[in-house]
């Protein structure tokens, strides 16, 4: 008797398979410091819109975050010589209806499926906790955010200043169809990334 052929697995899976997503936590601190400290120049400028380089106390806030009102999820490539952050992507909520977020990549990552893993997660975990607009400012010229964003349902409007683009996302529509992912929470987050696709 012939077995059931294996599933196929995508190509993102297998770029992905290495990876471990899951919620940030107070003591990923140190890992978070190490991945600002070796963003280059440009993803570092597109993640603050400023040359500048994060201060001790943002990074601080950015891994003990408060729950009640913030999601954020890291990527952590577990490689022989130990951890490395990768990716993370948060959600900071002011109230339902005026959620920011963000989203950082490392640059040897990119272009390589995390972003969009990360932001179909928030997204999920943002709707979850009763987001129902989520937006994020980017600059203009910031066609891979601009792409992303559009591929999951975001619409972007031009701000007053013409550097930079507001990219919004209705979460009380159902059909949006980044909502429809898979690994809802950030608590359900903490999993192999391929084991949950
Ligand atoms: C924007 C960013 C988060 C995208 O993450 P990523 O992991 O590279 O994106 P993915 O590989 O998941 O790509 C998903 C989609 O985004 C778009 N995209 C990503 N990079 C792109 C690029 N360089 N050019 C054009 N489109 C791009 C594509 O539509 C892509 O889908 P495809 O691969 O099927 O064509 C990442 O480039 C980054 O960290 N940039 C610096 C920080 C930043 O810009 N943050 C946004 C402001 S909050």
């Amino acid at each position: 008797m012939r077995s059931e052929p294996a599933s196929p697995i995508s190509g993102v899976e297998m770029r992905l398979r290495s990876l471990h997503l899951r919620p940030i936590h107070p003591a990923d601190l140190p890992l978070l410091r190490e991945f600002v400290k070796h963003l280059s120049q440009d993803t570092g400028y597109k993640r603050l819109l400023s040359g500048r380089t994060p201060t001790e106390d943002e990074l601080r806030r950015w891994s003990a975050i408060d729950v009640s009102r913030e999601g954020a999820i890291v990527a952590i490539d577990k490689g022989p010589n130990g951890e490395r952050l990768v990716g993370v992507a948060r959600y900071v909520m002011q109230s339902p209806d005026e959620t920011d977020f963000a989203i950082v990549i490392a640059d040897a990552w990119q272009r390589r499926g995390l972003g969009r893993e990360l932001m179909t997660r928030l997204i999920a975990a943002a709707r979850a906790h009763g987001v129902r607009n989520l937006s994020g400012i980017a600059l203009s010229t910031n066609f891979a955010m601009r792409s992303l964003a559009r591929a999951m349902g975001f619409e972007a409007a031009r701000m007053s200043d013409a550097l930079a683009i507001k990219l919004s996302l209705d979460l009380s529509n159902t059909d949006v169809h980044a909502g429809n992912a898979t690994g809802a929470n950030p608590s359900d987050a903490d999993q192999r990334a391929s084991s949950s696709r």
